[in-house]
C-alpha cells in the first residue's frame, strides 16, 4: 500500500488541524493535506487577523476618548497599512504555531491540492495516499459575491474580507453588504480608521440571528458613532464605475442610491465542495449544499467523514474544532462527549461585543416556552463605569418551571469572554440559581451575569 496512514485529513483549517492533533495523540498515523498555509481561513484570513485589526480599532477609539480619562495623547492619527502589517504578523505567528504543533505531534503535512478517491484514498499531484481507517473532509468555505446583481468580486472596488485584510489604506467611503459577523466586524474596523461606512442588511435588523434586543443595542451604538446602518434593505443593482460603485437600494418601500469608493461583500459564505472528488466517492450534499452527515459526522460514503464548515452550520471555527476532536475520538473507539449544537456560543467581536448561547427571546416565544427574562445593564455595573464600558447588558432567559438557562445574550465590553460561564453552565445543565450561587468577584463585568440571574428570579440587588 502506497503511503499508508490510519487517517487522512483534507484541509488544514481549525477543524482539520485540531482533528490531526487529536488523531495523532490517540496513536493514529495521520496525514494532513493542505494547499495553502496551515490554519485555514481562521488563522490566515479570518478570525485571527480580524481580531488584531479590531484591537487596533479599539485603541484608536480609546485614544479619542483618552482626555476624559486624564490622558492626553495629542491628535490621533490612524494608519490602516501599519495595523494590517501587524495583523499579518499575528496571523503568520499563528500559522507557524500550527506548523509547530504538526511537527510536535508527528503529523505528516502534505502540501498540495488533495482529491478524494474511492477506497479511502487521496491523490495529491502524482502521489496516492491511503487510509486504513478514515478520510476526513475539512475543506471549509469561501466568500461569495452577488454576481446576479452586478457585484462580482473584482478585488479592487468590490472586495471581500479576503482583500479587506490586505488593504494598505482605509478607503474614504465603503458600503458593506451584509450585517452578519463579517459585516459588523469590518464596519467597526474601517469606521475607526476614518472610512465613512454604510452598512446594508437585507433582513429587518443587523445581526439577524442574535436576540433582537442585542441587534437594537448594537445598531444604536453604531449609529451614535456615525456608521450608517440601513436594515431591511434590498440591493437591487450594483454598477461598478471607474472610481466609484453605485448601489441601488430599496429600503422601506423607497428607492435609494449609495455611491462609494469600495463595496465589501459580507453576505455569507459558500462551502468548498467542488473539485475534491466527493461525487466519485459517493459523498452526497444536502439541499443547502453542505456535505450530508449522520450524527457521527460520517458522510454517505462509509469511512469518509466531514467536519467544520462543509458539514453544516454554524460555520464557526470552534464548532469545527470540536467536530475534529469528536470524530477522531470516535475512530479511536472512545465514546466522545456528544456535541450539543445548541450549546455552541456565538460571538461577534465588534464594539460593543455581542455574545450569545441558546435560544433568543423570539425563539422562546415561537416555541411557547414559559420563561422569565432577567436583565442587567452594564450602566449599573461598577467595573464597567470605571472603564467607561457602560453600553450593553446581560440578558438571561430562565425556564420558569425548572430554572434551565434557555438562552443568554450579552452586549458589551468583554462579552466574548464573559459568555463562557454561561456556556459551562448550559453544558452541565446548571440552573440559573446555580449560576448565581457562584460568588462573583467584585468589581467585575461578570457580576452583571449574576445580577441578570437574580433579576430573572425577582431578587436583583444592584438595581
Ligand atoms: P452571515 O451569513 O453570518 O451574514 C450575512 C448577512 O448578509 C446576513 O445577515 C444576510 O441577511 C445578509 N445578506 C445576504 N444577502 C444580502 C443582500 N443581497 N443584501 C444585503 N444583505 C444581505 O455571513 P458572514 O457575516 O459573511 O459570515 C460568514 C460565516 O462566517 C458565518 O457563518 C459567520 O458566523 C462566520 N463568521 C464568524 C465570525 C465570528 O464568529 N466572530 C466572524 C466572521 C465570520
Amino acid at each position: 500500500m502506497a503511503n499508508p496512514f490510519d487517517v487522512l485529513i483534507l484541509g488544514g483549517g481549525p477543524a482539520g488541524y485540531v482533528a490531526a492533533i487529536r488523531a495523532a495523540q490517540l496513536g493514529m498515523r495521520t496525514a494532513l493535506v493542505e494547499k495553502e498555509k496551515l490554519g485555514g481561513v481562521c488563522v490566515n484570513i479570518g478570525c485571527i487577523p480580524t481580531k488584531a485589526l479590531l484591537h487596533s480599532a479599539y485603541i484608536a477609539s480609546l485614544l479619542r476618548e483618552a482626555k476624559e480619562f486624564g490622558v492626553e495623547a495629542g491628535a490621533v492619527k490612524t494608519d490602516y497599512g501599519v495595523a494590517m502589517q501587524r495583523s499579518r504578523r499575528v496571523s503568520d505567528q499563528n500559522s507557524k504555531g500550527v506548523e509547530f504543533l504538526m511537527k510536535k505531534n508527528k503529523v505528516t503535512v502534505v502540501k498540495g491540492a488533495g482529491s478524494l478517491q474511492p477506497g479511502r484514498k487521496m491523490t495529491v499531484g502524482n502521489d496516492v495516499y491511503e487510509a486504513t481507517q478514515a478520510v476526513l473532509v475539512a475543506t471549509g468555505s469561501r466568500v461569495k459575491g452577488l454576481p446576479q446583481i452586478g457585484l462580482e468580486i473584482n478585488k479592487t472596488s468590490v472586495i471581500s474580507s479576503d482583500e479587506a485584510l490586505f488593504l494598505e489604506r482605509a478607503p474614504a467611503t465603503m458600503a458593506i453588504i451584509g450585517a452578519g459577523a463579517v459585516g459588523m466586524e469590518f464596519a467597526d474596523i474601517f469606521h475607526a480608521f476614518g472610512t465613512k461606512v454604510t452598512l446594508i442588511e437585507a433582513l429587518p435588523r443587523i445581526l439577524p440571528l442574535e436576540d433582537a434586543e442585542c441587534s437594537d443595542a448594537v445598531a444604536k451604538s453604531y449609529r451614535k458613532r456615525g456608521i450608517e446602518v440601513i436594515a431591511g434593505a434590498k440591493v437591487k443593482k450594483g454598477t461598478v464605475g471607474k472610481d466609484k460603485v453605485t448601489l441601488e437600494i430599496e429600503a422601506g418601500g423607497a428607492a435609494q442610491k449609495v455611491e462609494v469608493a469600495v463595496v465589501l461583500m459580507a453576505a455569507g459564505r459558500a462551502v468548498n465542495t467542488e473539485g475534491i472528488g466527493l461525487k466519485e466517492c459517493g459523498i452526497q450534499l444536502d439541499d443547502r449544499g453542505f456535505i450530508k452527515v449522520d450524527r457521527n459526522l460520517q458522510t454517505t460514503a462509509p469511512g469518509y467523514y466531514a467536519i467544520g464548515d462543509v458539514a453544516g452550520p454554524p460555520m464557526l471555527a470552534h464548532k469545527g474544532m470540536r467536530e475534529g476532536v469528536y470524530v477522531t475520538e470516535l475512530l479511536a473507539g472512545q465514546k466522545p462527549h456528544p456535541i450539543r449544537y445548541d450549546n455552541v456560543p456565538s460571538v461577534t467581536y465588534c464594539h460593543p461585543e455581542v455574545a450569545s448561547i441558546g435560544l433568543t427571546e423570539d425563539r422562546c416565544r415561537e416555541q411557547r416556552l414559559d420563561y422569565v427574562p432577567g436583565r442587567f445593564p452594564f450602566s449599573a455595573n461598577g467595573r464597567a463605569r470605571g472603564t467607561g464600558e457602560t453600553e450593553g447588558f446581560v440578558k438571561i432567559l430562565r425556564d420558569k418551571k425548572y430554572g434551565e438557562i434557555l438562552g443568554a445574550h450579552i452586549v458589551g465590553g468583554h462579552a466574548s469572554e464573559i459568555i463562557h460561564e454561561l456556556a459551562v453552565a448550559r453544558e452541565n445543565e446548571y440552573t440559573v440559581e446555580e449560576v448565581e450561587l457562584a460568588i462573583h468577584a467584585h468589581p467585575t463585568m461578570s457580576e452583571a451575569v449574576a445580577q441578570a440571574a437574580l433579576d430573572s428570579l425577582g431578587r436583583v440587588v444592584d438595581m
